[in-house]
């Protein structure tokens, strides 16, 4: 367990040796890196295209993101369905070290639970059952890898690459998997990651993205966002 500089707590990967977040701030980064520069972004650039808009996470984890994404649906009266894949499940006593809840409204504190306990589905397609967690918030979480998932064409508007880094785990971060993205993505979606190597900006831009630097959260001076 890390009680990172914000207060929230994040975990450290045994398997992969890394941590889950940023130690600068685990909610910081989050908000910075996929909240406002992935899906508000993408709600400002196009508030009219944005009835109900479609998250796909790459890395469920702790359920952070997840997290932060229903406070925002909740505060924008904004449905959102959000389909998350995540390999390697955390187990209880993992998930009951976090305190994601104390970063969410009041009412929504039951509702971290649920986002953090609710089944995985298994099964290489994406049309696995959607929970509805709040009337903003319905949620699909799915255990596969993003090597193995098929995912619907023209379906997500905003993508949140959470894998942990090219350094631990390269076979992630490759064109191929980037252009099974750009086929998953609606026009305009956009994607979001925390890394910002020369190598995976080319990436994204050789599967059809549109790449950007722009600044990072507290201890990181740039992320990458990607538009389709
Ligand atoms: C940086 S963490 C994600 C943090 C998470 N988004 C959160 O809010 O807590 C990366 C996650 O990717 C998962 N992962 C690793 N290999 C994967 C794969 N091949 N497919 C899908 N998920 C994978 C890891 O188990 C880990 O939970």
């Amino acid at each position: 367990m890390l009680i990172t500089d914000d207060g929230s707590i994040s975990l450290k990967s045994a398997q992969f040796d890394e941590t889950y977040h940023s130690k600068f701030g685990a909610v910081s980064e989050s908000k910075h890196v996929f909240i406002n520069a992935g899906l508000q972004e993408r709600y400002q650039r196009h508030p009219k295209k944005s009835p109900k808009l479609r998250v796909f996470e790459m890395g469920f984890g702790t359920g952070l993101n997840a997290v932060l994404t229903l406070q925002w649906a909740e505060d924008m009266k904004l449905p959102i369905v959000y389909h998350a894949i995540e390999l390697f499940p955390l187990d209880e006593a993992q998930l009951n070290a976090l305190n994601h809840a104390d970063f969410v409204a009041g009412e929504l504190r039951e509702k971290v639970y649920q986002i953090q306990h609710c089944d995985f589905g298994i099964g290489r397609i994406a049309y696995a059952p959607t929970v509805g967690i709040s009337p903003y918030f319905d949620l699909k979480k799915q255990q596969i890898s993003i090597l193995d998932i098929r995912l619907p064409n023209d379906h997500f508007d905003v993508i949140f690459f959470d894998a942990f880094s090219p350094n631990i785990q390269p076979e992630l971060w490759t064109e191929h998997v980037f252009q099974k993205l750009y086929n998953a993505s609606r026009k305009n979606a956009i994607l979001t990651t925390y890394c910002v190597k020369g190598e995976i900006r080319r990436a994204l831009q050789n599967a059809g993205f549109f790449v950007e630097k722009i600044p990072g959260p507290v201890g990181k001076r740039e992320i990458t966002r990607a538009i389709k």
